[in-house]
């Protein structure tokens, strides 16, 4: 245990550092299950860390975990023993490549995909009494409209939206758009096509979502970037490890790298926007000292 290790006077040093330290949170969603919500958070998270931030991955996904297994990570505890109070939250996390913070989530636990409000408002404040320095907090969300995947979206600062060229795909995505935007306060948008499989299928399909919502939702949507369908990337899934890793020179990771550089770009809001948020202490932090303020 932590508490142990370090002492009290250190924890509150840290605590009063991370208070002044703004957190970028993006979640990473897709409306459909398989269209590469784990590949895009991991290795976004990985290349960001790669970089020197200090970044921190959650395996959001409560009803059957993957981080872990794609990393070949072994754990102990996961997000399931955090709610159940068995651990605390900096018990969970392991380190992955770059000193990338992981906390995995549970494997097959059925009560995970069914918290109630007060546990998922319980798991986001847990991240606020974290004293592990965080610049980036990387979200992999469930497939679907769960409830835990309106809560971790509602409570990032960036939704990044993953969509593939295929009808599913993208009816998908706008179902959960339109649910985010019209139910959830949820207004602003970062679209990535992934697996495209020729050049300028990305911003089409980018366009065909935009066209849709600006018809019947009132959203604004931004084209974060395509990752072309890569078999360099099945085969780095194959060995457990994250392509941008194993095959830094592959198209893919190339395109990872690429929209990891774009999303260390964007801004961290100031101040809270008024409903359940992660880090939202440090935010307030970030008023007082906006010098502090990633860009
Ligand atoms: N750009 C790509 N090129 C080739 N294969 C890919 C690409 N992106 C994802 N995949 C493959 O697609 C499969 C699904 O990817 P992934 O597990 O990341 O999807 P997911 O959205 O997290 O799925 P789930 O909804 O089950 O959590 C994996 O086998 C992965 O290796
Ligand atoms: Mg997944």
């Amino acid at each position: 245990m932590h508490d142990s290790k370090i002492p009290r006077t250190n924890i509150d040093e840290l605590t009063r550092l991370n208070e002044s330290r703004p957190v970028k949170v993006v979640a990473v969603t897709g409306g459909k299950g398989g269209v590469g919500k784990t590949t895009i958070s991991t290795n976004l998270a990985i290349s960001i860390a790669s970089t020197g931030r200090d970044v921190m991955l959650v395996d959001a996904d409560l009803g059957l975990a993957n981080v872990d297994v794609v990393l070949g990570l072994h754990t102990r505890f996961h997000l399931g023993h955090v709610i159940s109070g068995e651990c605390r939250l900096e018990d969970a996390i392991v380190t992955g490549p770059h000193g990338l913070q992981i906390v995995p989530a549970a494997s097959g636990v059925k009560r995970m995909a069914n918290l109630t409000l007060a546990e998922h408002a319980g798991l986001i404040r847990a991240f606020s009494d974290l004293y592990h320095r965080v610049d980036v907090l990387v979200i992999d969300t469930a497939a679907g409209l769960h409830d835990s995947v309106v809560t971790f979206t509602q409570a990032a600062h960036h939704v990044l939206v993953v969509v593939c060229d295929e009808p599913a795909s993208i009816t998908d995505a706008y179902a959960l758009i339109k649910v985010l935007s019209r139910e959830h306060g949820v207004q602003r948008f970062q679209i990535l096509a992934n697996q495209t499989r020729r050049h300028g299928e990305g911003p089409e399909l980018f366009n065909k979502i935009q066209r849709v919502c600006d018809r019947f939702l009132n959203v604004s949507l931004e084209f974060a970037g395509s990752v072309p369908f890569d078999d360099y990337l099945r085969r780095a899934v194959q060995r457990q490890t994250a392509v941008v890793e194993a095959y830094p020179g592959s198209i893919s990771s190339v395109a990872l790298k690429n929209l990891a550089m774009k999303a260390d770009k964007w801004s961290v809001p100031q101040g809270a926007r008024g409903h359940l948020e992660f880090f939202v202490e440090r935010m307030v932090g970030a008023r007082i000292a906006p010098t502090t303020v990633l860009q």
